[in-house]
């Protein structure tokens, strides 16, 4: 696929665990950057790599404070905005709800509006005369507990919990004034993302972070309940690799798009695959099954792959040996 040339990409939640990588794969591929964040849960030094390029340019700003994303935008002109900044837990969307809109529905509005501005100024660089893009971090947690599997993009949208609902939300108002103000936006619902500098301290974290800081730390994971739910899970390259692909391919029209593999693994299997990329470790143990759990989980790719060429390529196994074999 050929991607358009050096263009300037604004990407919020820079500094976050699928912001940075995102930053570092757009670099890679030649793009200059705009990245912000204001480091409520993003952090310093997983921008190490993306700061040595004299492409990136960091800026500290809060963008769920009106008006300064459009600022923003007026000032560098991105071809496309990638809207990674989240308040990205979901126990404390319940514990906060208020603070959940702010950060996931009030904040997507002002990505609306820059977008806007951005249409309103000469917002796509000498070269590129595709419409401005707007890349959005959705999840499947606007899914909520539907069984029906695998979840297709007409689904059944059933959230049960506020950050799920804020996803849901976010996706129709941008979709919306994308159609009403002439923008392109594309929501991207990841599945369960796993791989380096997501942050393993809460007991919310991804499941596979947790495991691997246990599994270093020379002690026993804790599966709850038998081990027979099942996740799918996608590496944060391929998560990273999609939305450059959103917001640079050419032709990509407005729509939303499951970001996952299409394939499901149980949470046993996911423990002895960790296990035999570190010989010697500790056999896990087995807890209560955690309240609220979802059994299953499995989206279907098609629609990625139909309308972004996108198809997940990192297999399970790899992801986890690179994650184990990091720090
Ligand atoms: C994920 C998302 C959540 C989203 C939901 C629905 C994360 C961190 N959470 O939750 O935002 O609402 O999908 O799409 O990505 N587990 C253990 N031991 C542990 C930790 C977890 O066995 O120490 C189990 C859990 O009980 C669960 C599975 O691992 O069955 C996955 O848990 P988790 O990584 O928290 O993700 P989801 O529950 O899928």
């Amino acid at each position: 696929m050929i991607l358009r040339r050096m263009s300037t990409i604004l990407v919020t939640g820079a500094a976050g665990f699928i912001g940075s990588h995102t930053c570092d794969f757009l670099l890679a591929q030649g793009h200059r950057v705009v990245g912000v964040d204001n480091f409520r849960t993003g952090r310093r030094e997983n921008l190490a790599d993306a700061r040595q390029h004299a492409a990136f340019q960091l800026l500290e700003r809060d963008v769920a404070e009106p008006g300064v994303l459009a600022d923003l935008a007026a000032e560098t002109k991105p071809a496309a905005i990638i809207h990674l900044a989240a308040l990205v837990s979901v126990p404390q969307s319940i514990e906060d709800p208020a603070l959940n809109f702010r950060l996931n529905v009030a904040a997507t509005q002002y990505v609306g509006e820059a977008a806007r501005v951005l249409k309103g100024t000469r917002a796509v660089e000498e070269g590129q005369r595709g419409k401005v893009r707007v890349v959005f971090a959705s999840s499947a947690a606007v899914y909520g507990d539907n069984p029906e599997l695998p979840l297709t993009e007409r689904s059944e949208t059933r959230p049960i919990s506020p950050y799920g609902g804020a996803k849901l939300a976010s996706e129709a108002l941008l979709l919306s004034n994308g159609a009403a103000y002439g923008f392109t936006v594309r929501c991207m619902r990841y599945f369960n993302v796993y791989g380096p500098r997501q942050d393993p301290r809460s007991p919310y974290s991804g499941v596979i972070s947790i495991f691997a800081d246990k599994l270093r730390a020379g002690s026993a994971p804790i599966i709850f309940g038998d081990g027979e739910q099942t996740r799918d899970f996608i590496s944060v390259h391929d998560v990273a690799r999609a939305n450059v692909i959103a917001a640079t391919a050419p032709d990509v029209r407005s729509g939303i798009a499951n970001i996952c593999t299409g394939k499901p693994t149980s949470l046993n299997r996911l423990a002895e695959i960790l296990r035999q990329s570190v010989p010697g470790t500790p056999a896990p143990t087995h807890g209560e099954e955690r309240a609220g759990d979802i059994r299953h989980s499995v989206g279907s790719p098609e629609r990625a792959r139909l309308e972004l060429a996108f198809e997940a390529t990192v297999p399970l196994e790899s992801g986890l040996t690179e994650l184990m074999a990091r720090r």
